[in-house]
C-alpha cells in the first residue's frame, strides 16, 4: 500500500518508516527536514512544510498515498516557548492535510494526538470520551485536531481515526519536554551513575515503549471499519511513579543514584495530565492490548541505551530495520535512523521545530 507520513524525521516517524517498510508498505516521508541519511530503501522523501498548503498537495499528488500518518506537529514544551508556531503547525497544518486529503482521494488518515489534550481535574482512569480542556498550547491545538478530523469524516467521509499517545519512551536522546525525566533516568542511569529527577517521587503519568504506539497506530489503521464506535481513541500501556521506576532501574544498576528535585513549571504540567488512561474503547473496538510494561520496558530499553554512543551520539531505533535497510544503513553511516534526521535537519527548520530526535512527551 502507498502511505505518506508527515512529521516524518521525527522521533515516531523515524521508527514507524522502518516497521512501515517491514511490512511492504511503499513509504513517502514528508517532513521540514531534508532526507535523513540512511532512509531504508526505496522509501521516497519530499521535504515539506506542512502550513504550506501548495506543498501538502504537491507531496499527496507526488506520492498517491491511500493512508497518510499524520505526525507533524510541535509538542509541548517547545509549544509553550513559541506557542504562536505551534498554532500554525498543529492548526494549519492539520488542516492542510486534511484538505489534501479530502480533495485527492485519501482514503484514510491517522492522527496522533496526546495525553496533553484533556487538561487538569477529570477522573482517574481518564475515560475515552470525557470533556477535554487543556491548560497548553499543545494540548488546545491536538483537541482542535481531533474535532477537525471527525468534521471531515461527517462531512466528506474522510476515514479519520486517531490515537491518544502517552508519553513515548525509546532510545531517543530526550530534550525540553515534560515527561523526559524517564529517559533521562535511563540515559543518566547508565551514563553518569546519578541523575535527580525534575518531578517529585510520586509523579504519576502515563507511558508507552515505542514498539507498542507504532502497532498502536498501525493496528487502528488496519481495523475494520465497521467495527468502530470512536475515531479517536485512548491507549494506554503503564503508569509507574517516578519512584518506581527508579527501583525497576536500581534493581538492574547497582550503585546508580536516583534523586529528586521537582521543578514547578515541569511539576505544574506533570500534574495537569492524566495519571492514568482507560482505553477499554480501544481493547474492545479493534483489541488493542499492550507488549511492554515497566520491567519489560526497562530491560530492552537499558540494553539499548548501554549499546548507544556516548551523550550526542546516534540512537537505537525501537524496531528492527529490515534485512536490507539495515545493511545499507550500516554501510552509508554508523548511526541509527533518529540520530541521523538530526545531522540530517536544515537550519531552518531548527529555528521553528523542536529539535529531532528529542522527546517531548
Ligand atoms: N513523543 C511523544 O511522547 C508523543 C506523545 C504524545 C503524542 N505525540 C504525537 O506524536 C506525533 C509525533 O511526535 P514525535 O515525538 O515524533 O515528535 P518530534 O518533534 O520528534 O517530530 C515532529 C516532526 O514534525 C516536524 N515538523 C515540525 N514542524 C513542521 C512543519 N511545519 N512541517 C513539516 N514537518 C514539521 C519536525 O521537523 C519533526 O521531525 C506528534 O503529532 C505528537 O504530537 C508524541
Amino acid at each position: 500500500m502507498r502511505i505518506l507520513i508527515t512529521g516524518a524525521g521525527g522521533q515516531v516517524g523515524t521508527d514507524l518508516i522502518t516497521l512501515l517498510v517491514g511490512r511492504g508498505h511503499q513509504v513517502t516521508g514528508t517532513d521540514l527536514a531534508k532526507a535523513p541519511a540512511g532512509l531504508p530503501p526505496g522509501v521516497a522523501w519530499a521535504q515539506t512544510d506542512v502550513t504550506v498548503a501548495e506543498e501538502v498537495f504537491d507531496a499527496v499528488k507526488a506520492a498517491k498515498p491511500e493512508v497518510v500518518y499524520h505526525l507533524a506537529a510541535i509538542l509541548s514544551a517547545t509549544g509553550e516557548r513559541i506557542p504562536f508556531r505551534a498554532w500554525r503547525v498543529n492548526m494549519d497544518g492539520t488542516r492542510n492535510v486534511l484538505e489534501a486529503a479530502r480533495l485527492l482521494g485519501v482514503r484514510q488518515v491517522i492522527f496522533t494526538s496526546t495525553i496533553a489534550a484533556f487538561g487538569p481535574g477529570l477522573d482517574d482512569p481518564v475515560g475515552n470520551d470525557v470533556s477535554m480542556r487543556p491548560s497548553t498550547m499543545y494540548g488546545l491545538t491536538k483537541v482542535a485536531g481531533e474535532l477537525l478530523g471527525e468534521y471531515y469524516a461527517t462531512k466528506w467521509g474522510l476515514d479519520f481515526r486517531g490515537v491518544r499517545f502517552p508519553g513515548l519512551i525509546s532510545a531517543v536522546e530526550p530534550g525540553g519536554g515534560t515527561s523526559d525525566y524517564v529517559n533521562y533516568m535511563y540515559f543518566h542511569g547508565v551514563r553518569k551513575g546519578a541523575y535527580d529527577a525534575f518531578c517529585r517521587p510520586d509523579t504519576t503519568i502515563p507511558l508507552m515503549y515505542m514498539p507498542d504506539a507504532l502497532r498502536a497506530m498501525v493496528e487502528l489503521s488496519e481495523a475494520p471499519k465497521g467495527k468502530l464506535e470512536h475515531r479517536m481513541f485512548n491507549i494506554a500501556a503503564m503508569s509507574p511513579r517516578a519512584d518506581e521506576i527508579a527501583a525497576c532501574l536500581a534493581k538492574r544498576l547497582p550503585g546508580v543514584r536516583y534523586g529528586f528535585k521537582p521543578d514547578p513549571m515541569k511539576q505544574g504540567i506533570l500534574d495537569s495530565w492524566p495519571k492514568r488512561l482507560d482505553d477499554a474503547a480501544a481493547r474492545a473496538e479493534w483489541g488493542w492490548r499492550p507488549e511492554y510494561d515497566l520491567e519489560r520496558m526497562t530491560d530492552e530499553l537499558l540494553a539499548l541505551v548501554r549499546a548507544m554512543p556516548p551523550e550526542g551520539g546516534a540512537a537505537a531505533p525501537a524496531v528492527a530495520a529490515p534485512a536490507k535497510a539495515k545493511a545499507t544503513a550500516k554501510a552509508k553511516a554508523p548511526t541509527a535512523p533518529s540520530a541521523r534526521v538530526v545531522a540530517a535537519k536544515p537550519a531552518a527548520a531548527k529555528a521553528v521545530a523542536a529539535p529531532v530526535g528529542k522527546r517531548r512527551g
